[in-house]
């Protein structure tokens, strides 16, 4: 059973410093070689303490339409999270039930997974991804719109973008509860998307991508679920084609240090699915 966690936490949380030229065009390497001596990033970081509040018993509150994210409860069949080879072959389809279920979604396509362990005794790298202490959105609608055509045959992928998508992450804590760096999500309906978010170019090896950056806001209102444990997960959407407003578009995430850590806590693991998912 999880502990009776604190209500409301407190964060020291990176947010997107704005840029002093807001035209220029931000980028973000994804890793040190493509780098090559230059700069990561083009832009700067900006600390603030944020408060947050613990929705432990308070679950059913955020839904995936509204706030953006959405908890759920069930262990995942496959547990041990050993190779890349072993999570596609078996925790992928069953987690495209999980989110067909949940969503009621047609169709499901998983393209990518993270792991994360943290340890703080290690760079983040492409091998050992640490948790993300910034705040983003994984997707803008360009980057969106661009993996639907990468990772659907083209006639589908036109068919497709006829009617609603989504991109949503499944992120769940492995083998421990996530009582040490847990994620922070922000409820999209204190969100204000243009004014507050920048696109970032997101260069990997082989393509570009796009995430969003976000700014500061006293507005927002964050949230998390204290020692989240292997048997929950949450879903976070990062991308949704309908933005008439009737519907959260993307929610803001981070990871944060939680001064409410227990002492003896383990170091937080976890997997994190990204899913492209239709409606017929
Ligand atoms: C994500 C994400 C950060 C973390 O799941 O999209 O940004 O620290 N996760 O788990
Ligand atoms: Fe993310």
């Amino acid at each position: 059973m999880p502990r009776n966690g604190p209500k409301v936490t407190t964060g020291s949380v990176n947010f997107l410093a704005p840029p002093a030229d807001p035209k220029e065009t931000l980028f973000h390497y994804t890793n040190v070689e493509l780098a090559n001596g230059k700069d990561m990033k083009n832009y700067e970081l900006a600390r603030h303490t944020v408060q947050i509040e613990n929705l432990r018993g308070k679950e059913q509150s955020v839904s995936l339409d509204t706030t953006g994210f959405q908890y759920f409860r069930l262990a995942a069949s496959h547990k041990s999270f050993a190779t890349d080879e072993e999570i596609k072959e078996e925790y992928y389809p069953e987690s495209i039930e999980l989110i067909k279920k949940l969503t009621g979604a047609t169709k499901v396509v998983i393209f990518d997974h993270t792991i994360r362990r943290r340890d703080p005794g290690v760079a983040d790298t492409s091998e050992t991804r640490q948790p993300a202490a910034v705040v983003h959105g994984d997707q803008t609608t360009i980057s969106s719109v661009a993996r639907v055509h990468r990772h659907l045959p083209e006639p589908e992928a036109i068919e497709a973008l006829k009617r609603r998508f989504q991109i949503i992450n499944l992120w769940r804590p492995i083998a421990v509860p996530a009582y040490d760096w847990p994620l922070a999500l922000c409820d999209y309906r204190s969100v204000k998307r243009e004014q507050d978010t920048v696109p970032i170019k997101l260069i990997y090896p082989d393509f570009e991508g796009e995430l969003l950056g976000v700014k500061y806001s006293p507005d927002y209102k964050w949230k998390y679920l204290d020692g989240m444990t292997p048997e929950e997960g949450v879903l976070i959407k990062c991308f949704d084609s309908i933005q008439d407003g009737s519907v959260a578009i993307f929610t803001p995430h981070t990871a944060f240090e939680d001064p409410a850590t227990p002492q003896d806590a383990p170091y937080r693991r976890s997997i994190e699915l990204r899913a492209l998912v239709f409606y017929n």
